[in-house]
C-alpha cells in the first residue's frame, strides 16, 4: 500500500466487528509506528494497549465514574476552545450532521445523539484500546510530535487491514483512566484510539468526511 492510498483510505471507524486482533499484529503496527519523528528524536510518547480484561477494566472504571458525575471533566486541556469560530465551527458541525443523518438520528434527538456519543466509552465495540501517554511537564510541541505517533499508528494499521477511530473523548477521564493503568503522577493520558476490524454493514462508516480545499489551507509564497 503506498503512503498516499493510506492516507486517503484512513477514516474514523465507528463500528467494529466482534472479531478478535492478533497481539502479534498489534505489535507489528506499533513497531512500524515507533519510526515516526519527534523533535530532537526525543520519542516523547508510550502507549498503553488493553485488550480483554484490561480493556473491560478501563471501561468499567469510566463507565462508574461517568454514573457518579457525569458532567466531570478531568482534562487539563479542553479538547476545543470555548466558543469555535469560523471557518473551524462549520466544518465540526458538518461532519456532525453528516455522521448523525447516516445514523439516522435527528438534531432534536438528543437522547439518541448522547448515546452514540457514550459508544465512544467502549471502543465503539472494537476489541483493542489504545491510550497515548505523554508527560505532563513536556512542552505543547512534544503534544505535537506524539501527535505523529498516532497518525503513524493509524496509517501502519490502516496497511495491515485494520481500522482505527482517534478518541480524543476518552480526555475527559484522563485521571479515572490514569489510574486503571497504574500511570505514575507525572504522566497523562492524551488520547485513545479504537483499534479492530470494521463493520462494513454499518452506516455509520459510510461517513466520508470533506476536507477544506488546497487554497483554503495553503498559502504559497
Ligand atoms: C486527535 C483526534 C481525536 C478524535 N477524537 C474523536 C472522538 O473522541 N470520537 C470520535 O468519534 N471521533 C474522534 N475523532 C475523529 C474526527 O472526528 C475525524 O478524524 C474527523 O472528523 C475526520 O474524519 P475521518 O477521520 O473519518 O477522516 C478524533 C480525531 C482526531 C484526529
Amino acid at each position: 500500500m503506498q503512503v498516499s492510498d493510506a492516507l486517503r483510505s484512513r477514516i474514523s471507524t465507528r463500528a467494529f466487528l466482534d472479531r478478535q486482533v492478533d497481539e502479534a499484529a498489534i505489535r507489528g503496527i506499533l513497531d512500524t509506528a515507533r519510526w515516526a519523528p519527534s523533535g530532537g528524536n526525543l520519542q516523547p510518547w508510550k502507549v498503553h494497549v488493553v485488550t480483554g480484561d484490561a480493556r473491560q477494566r478501563v471501561i468499567d472504571a469510566v463507565k462508574s465514574k461517568l454514573e457518579s458525575d457525569p458532567f466531570g471533566d478531568e482534562n487539563a486541556f479542553p479538547v476545543y476552545p470555548e466558543k469555535l469560530w469560523e471557518p473551524y465551527r462549520s466544518r465540526r458541525f458538518e461532519m456532525g450532521e453528516q455522521m448523525y443523518a447516516l445514523l439516522g438520528i435527528p438534531r432534536e434527538d438528543k437522547g439518541a445523539r448522547l448515546e452514540h456519543l457514550l459508544r465512544n466509552f467502549d471502543f465503539f465495540g472494537a476489541p483493542v484500546g489504545l491510550f497515548f501517554v505523554i508527560e505532563k511537564a513536556m512542552n505543547p510541541n512534544q503534544w505535537a510530535h506524539l501527535g505523529m505517533f498516532m497518525l503513524a499508528v493509524s496509517l501502519a494499521a490502516e496497511e495491515a487491514g485494520l481500522a482505527t477511530c482517534m478518541q480524543e473523548a476518552w480526555t475527559r477521564f484522563s485521571g479515572t483512566i490514569g489510574t486503571a493503568l497504574g500511570l505514575p503522577e507525572t504522566e497523562q493520558v492524551y488520547c485513545g484510539m479504537a483499534l479492530g476490524y470494521a463493520d462494513p454493514a454499518a452506516p455509520v462508516n459510510q461517513l466520508r468526511s470533506q476536507r477544506a480545499d488546497l487554497s483554503a489551507i495553503s498559502v504559497f509564497h
